[in-house]
């Protein structure tokens, strides 16, 4: 049996992370692990995990390291060896990839492709105002303005959909500025590595998508 790809999608905040893992996860059967994802869910569900990472999160900055290593790692090494994965959202800063890169090695499980996702400032703003969350299985949409939200339903599970309290002006231009000193120095890491693949992701969601694949396949 083959094994699966091992993944990492980057990018700053709205670069299409979340819309890209859904589509590749269902085309080569993929698990998809967010951070951000896996922060909402706890709380949404009130833990203290959800409620220590909300303060972090509502003000743009990181949810500290001792807080996001642990669990991330946990639900990546609880895949089977031979099993794929996204990684969207993590690892975001030096140390996150450090401990990654060792702890995969020592299981002989490398990354083999970091897809950064390259998109300008003026379009994340853009993408980011318009995003509504699905309430159930946080399903990015985008809805134009103007339009009438409230009866507007996920297109994948047909729960509610909700905007994201970091996706507030002020907040976003903060995680945009963590983005750039923060995480684009993994950038340079994983170049390094062999690993890094560019893509261009100004365009649709489709035509990213098969950038992706094609690079993917080559
Ligand atoms: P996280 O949830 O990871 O947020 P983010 O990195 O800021 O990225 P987003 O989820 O906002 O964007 P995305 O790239 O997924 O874009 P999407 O596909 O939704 O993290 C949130 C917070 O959690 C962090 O700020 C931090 O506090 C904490 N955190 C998470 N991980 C952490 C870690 N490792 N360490 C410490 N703290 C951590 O698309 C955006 C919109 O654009 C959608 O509306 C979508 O429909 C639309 N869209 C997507 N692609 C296209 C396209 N090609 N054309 C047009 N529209 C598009
Ligand atoms: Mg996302």
């Amino acid at each position: 049996m083959t094994k699966g790809l091992r993944l990492v999608l980057f990018g700053p905040p709205g670069a299409g992370k979340g819309t890209q893992a859904q589509l590749l996860r269902e085309r080569l059967n993929l698990t998809h692990i967010s951070s951000g994802d896996l922060f909402r869910h706890h709380l949404g569900l009130g833990t203290p995990l959800g409620l220590r990472a909300k303060e972090y999160m509502n003000r743009g900055d990181l949810v500290p390291d001792e807080v996001t290593i642990d669990i991330i790692l946990e639900k990546v090494m609880s895949i089977p060896s031979d099993g794929g994965f996204i990684l969207d959202g993590f690892p975001r800063n030096p140390n996150q990839a450090d401990v990654l890169d060792k702890k995969l090695a020592a299981d002989s499980r490398d990354l083999d492709v970091v897809v950064h996702l390259k998109v300008s400032e003026s379009e994340l703003l853009n993408r980011l105002g318009g995003r509504y969350i699905c309430r159930d299985c946080q399903s990015p949409h985008s809805i134009g303005e103007g339009e009438d939200t409230t009866d507007k339903k996920c297109d994948r599970c047909g729960a509610g959909l909700y905007q994201r309290d970091d996706d507030a002006p002020a907040a976003v231009m903060k995680r945009i500025e963590v983005y750039n000193e923060e995480t684009t120095p993994l950038l340079g890491f994983y170049q390094q590595r062999g690993v890094l693949v560019e893509i261009p992701g100004d365009h649709s969601v489709d035509r990213v998508n098969k950038l992706i694949m094609t690079a993917l396949n080559s």
